[in-house]
């Protein structure tokens, strides 16, 4: 089996007495959490509708496509993404274009920017590509590169972080995670932006985290997850429709899986197999995100990506006391498909402190030798 290392970040909980898995650092975090950063700490670019909040996820189940996001605040055009691999530069054969899909979306008193979803697929692997959006003065360009072919041994390294946040503590996290040069994509199990702590959903909150993360974001795909501050369900300002502004700015690859929502998923990149599950979507027998997942799990092949990864957002192990048992109903339905599938790892999010286990099943230690 492949090295597939990961860079745990803020990140999981998972753990109850009898499944302690051990201390690995020092770190204890503060009591309190910090206070929002200041709005406006991230302004947007300089230039007339220059696209911001630019932000890349994996395009297609195997990693050779790429969705690439971003807002232009004014107006729709440009809608073009131009993209060459490293080294075609100046050759005007190599580079091609793609034109987004574009949305809108009006929250309480707050009307988007024009959100633009460009998705390439056919990419080679293991290959660095320049992209460049926006055009004139405006014009920005970035970079990624492409994970290696999928296959029992291929190395890769993911990051893992939940509940970011734009708090002086999320600034910091993100600047450390930065600092690791070894990881190349990340694993983001939900509560992405917390617009909904602020009065109304201030929408403006979620643009101003497209603009915090966008250093990272554009650079390496975020695999994202929902988390309930996605879900912006607030009928007191009638606002009826949950996961509205979520589900307009960040896009994933859902039909790629025969997944009907892009709340559940599944990708496939080096030697893992990546299962994302909603936590605040229908799962009980008959739904659809039941369905589609006895459906996925069937799916994985062993022989071609060893690891079998979930990310959730409320974790089925916790020793908190806060969100005690939430996440025991999505537990008790998909622990035993878990159990029988060999998941390696779970990743969730939502309780603000790390911890971790070794295997358990039904609330007990699972010996795996
Ligand atoms: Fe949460």
């Amino acid at each position: 089996m492949g090295a597939l290392w990961m860079v745990a970040m803020v990140f999981v909980l998972l753990n109850i007495g009898l499944c302690n898995g051990g201390k690995t650092s020092p770190y204890v975090r503060k009591l309190y959490a910090s206070d929002d950063l200041p709005k406006d700490t991230f302004p947007s670019p300089p230039g007339f509708n220059a696209p911001e909040q630019v932000h890349i996820t994996q395009g297609d189940y195997d990693g050779r496509g790429v969705i690439i996001s971003w807002v232009t605040p004014v107006m729709k055009h440009p809608d073009v993404v131009s993209y060459w691999a490293a080294g075609a530069e100046g050759k005007h054969k190599h580079k091609h274009t793609v034109h987004s899909v574009i949305t809108t979306y009006k929250y309480y008193n707050y009307n988007s920017g024009y959100i633009h979803h460009a998705t390439i697929k056919g990419l080679e692997y293991d290959t660095k590509y320049f992209y460049e959006i926006g055009q004139g003065n405006s014009a920005r360009q970035f970079h990624f590169t492409t994970p290696p072919k999928i296959g029992p041994d291929v190395p890769y390294t993911f990051g893992v972080i939940g509940d970011l946040g734009q708090t002086f503590d999320s600034y910091e996290t993100l600047k450390h995670y930065m600092a690791n040069p070894k990881a190349q994509a990340m694993l983001f199990v939900g509560d992405l932006s917390y617009a909904d702590d602020h009065p109304n959903h201030d929408n403006e909150r979620w643009d101003e985290w497209g603009r915090f993360v966008e250093k990272s974001t554009a650079y390496q795909p975020w695999i994202w997850a929902a988390g309930n501050h996605e879900l912006d369900f607030a009928p007191e300002i009638e606002e009826n429709v949950p996961f509205k502004p979520y589900l307009h700015r960040y896009h994933t690859p859902y039909q790629e899986s025969q997944s009907t929502s892009p709340l559940w998923y599944s990708i496939r990149r080096a030697s893992a197999h990546i299962i994302v599950l909603s936590s605040y979507s229908a799962f009980a027998i008959y739904t659809p995100q039941y369905t589609w997942l006895e459906k996925e799990l069937s799916k994985v092949n062993r022989a071609e990506t060893p690891w079998l990864i979930v990310l959730l957002h409320s974790p089925w192990y916790n020793s908190n006391s806060y969100h005690y048992m939430e996440g025991e109903a999505m537990r008790v339905t998909f622990e035993p498909w878990f159990v029988q599938h060999k998941v390696d790892l779970v990743f969730a999010g939502h309780v603000h402190s790390y911890e971790r286990s070794v295997s358990c099943s039904n609330l007990h230690l699972v010996d795996l030798c």
